[in-house]
């Protein structure tokens, strides 16, 4: 399927989770099995081409490309969960949200020192969650140089704060 194709399989919903706000819902794309395929199928080749000796997704729309990825790749996922959810000591970063902050954790046993992790999310906005996720798997020891989404909205500015911490960005569609 086409970047067109996939991109027609995604669903806009004004005024979600608030007014003036154009909502880009995967749902429809992950309902479309064709679809879902391509979109992970693109993902994994651009993270192999990348090196990536694992791959890392947050929680809860970039377990599903992420992990998906990963099988594909046969090699390890790693969990970016929301904070409480793991039953071990974690490492865990602050960031800011438009309203307050939020906290990501990371189990630090699932990373390898040195080695070449690849972030994969469905959407990049501000760039605050895959930010922060890269700044948490560096603290871990792992090479973060690479982030793949499944939409960028190149408006917000985020692929431009990752690429100015050396993280190069690439995204399926705008
Ligand atoms: C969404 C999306 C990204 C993030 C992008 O997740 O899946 O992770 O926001 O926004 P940013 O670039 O401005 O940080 P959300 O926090 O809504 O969580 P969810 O996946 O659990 O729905
Ligand atoms: N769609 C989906 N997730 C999002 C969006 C959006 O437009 N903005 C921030 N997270």
């Amino acid at each position: 399927m086409t970047p067109d194709e996939l991109k027609a399989l995604v669903r806009s919903v004004p005024d979600f989770p608030k007014p003036g706000i154009l909502f880009r819902d995967i749902t429809t794309l992950i309902g479309h099995g064709a679809g879902f395929a391509a979109s992970v199928a693109l993902l994994a080749d651009r993270a192999a081409a990348a090196g990536a000796q694992a791959i890392a997704g947050m929680e809860a729309r970039g377990f599903i490309f992420g992990a998906a990825a990963a099988a594909r790749l046969s090699i390890p996922f790693i969990p970016v969960r929301k904070p409480g959810k793991l039953p071990v000591p974690v490492l865990a970063i602050d960031y800011a949200l438009e309203y307050g902050t939020d906290t990501l954790e990371v189990d630090p046993g699932a990373i390898t020192a040195g080695e070449n992790i690849v972030i994969i999310d469905d959407l990049i906005a501000t760039g605050g969650t895959a930010l922060a996720a890269a700044q948490l798997l560096r603290q871990a020891g792992a090479q973060v140089g690479h982030a793949l989404f499944v939409i960028d909205l190149p408006d917000l500015g985020g692929a431009d704060k990752l690429r100015d911490q050396d993280i190069a960005v690439s995204a399926i569609m705008d």
